[in-house]
């Protein structure tokens, strides 16, 4: 079977289509992009090229095939403490002084948003485990989501590579939180228990039972929206966070020029945008 490029139409229609559910935006000239995600899934459906995937794309009760490319289409790059400065801001400023605010609820939540493969949530659950014994009789309610179903079920597995595991996981941290699992490391059921995963799509209507976040990670994905997304989901993050809580984003990203009402408060070396 010899494998086709696709013509203009057909990469057209792919853009529209991941911007429309997933609000992705594909950059003109990134056909060769779309190609290398989506020729995978084309073969394994038995189909030639991108142009026979848009037709069967189009057929009625192709909503399976549907989530299956817009889930190809997302990059879910992400490790163990990422960048580190955020999560040494968690550590030395933000959860002890929510800790000391909240002592009489003793509540605190904390949302990874598009959290992909859950490197994110469980390098947070690890650091409260690790440094903050007192958190023990908390409620602490670790939420992470993600609009890809077939990441998030890797997600709360809590297996890993070796190459997953040796980017940024601290050794000490190997040794106490991961069991050996064949060619593969598995997280603890300790920490795997603390963290609840769930499909959320961010420009879809978000569940309303939602507990007001102290913490919310939103790193590394308002980098492929348009700027009219990022605003308004910028404005969605304002509406389910505590007022005094603290939200993270990717190093690449900012509320600059956005208009939104954060405030920035730099911590050590990593930003932090704070509900006004
Ligand atoms: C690069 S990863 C970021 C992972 C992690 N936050 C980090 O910084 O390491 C981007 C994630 O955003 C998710 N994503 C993309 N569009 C989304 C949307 N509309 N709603 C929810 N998640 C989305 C992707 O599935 C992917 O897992």
């Amino acid at each position: 079977m010899s494998i086709e490029t696709a013509t203009t139409p057909s990469f057209d229609y792919i853009s529209q289509l991941i911007v429309r559910k997933s609000a992705i935006v594909i950059d003109p000239g990134k056909n060769y992009l779309v190609e290398s995600r989506l020729l995978p899934v084309a073969r394994a459906h038995g189909m030639a090229s991108l142009d026979e995937l848009v037709q069967a794309l189009q057929k009625p009760g192709a909503v399976a095939l549907v989530d299956e490319v817009v889930d190809a289409m997302t990059t879910n790059e992400s490790s163990f403490f990422r960048d580190l400065h955020p999560f040494n801001a968690l550590r030395e400023e933000v959860i002890p002084s929510l800790i000391s605010r909240r002592s009489k609820e003793r509540v605190l939540n904390v949302w990874s948003n598009a959290c992909s493969s859950g490197q994110e949530v469980y390098s947070i659950a690890m650091l409260i485990r690790e440094h903050f014994p007192e958190l023990a009789g908390w409620r602490v309610r670790l939420t992470a989501t993600d609009l890809s179903k077939q990441i998030l079920q890797k997600a709360q597995s809590g297996i890993y590579t070796q190459t997953e595991i040796n980017r940024g996981l601290p050794m000490p941290m190997l040794l106490k939180y991961f069991q050996r699992d064949g060619m593969h490391w598995r997280i603890s059921d300790e920490i795997r228990r603390m963290v609840e995963f769930k499909a959320l799509n961010l420009i879809e209507p978000w569940p309303s039972m939602l507990p007001k976040m102290d913490i919310v990670f939103l790193r590394n994905v308002l980098i492929y929206f348009s700027v009219d997304t990022k605003k308004q989901i910028l404005d969605k993050v304002h509406r389910v966070m505590q007022s005094d809580g603290a939200l993270f984003l990717g190093g690449a990203e900012s509320t600059m020029n956005l208009n939104v009402k954060f405030d920035r408060k730099i911590i050590g070396k990593a930003t932090t945008y704070l509900p006004i």
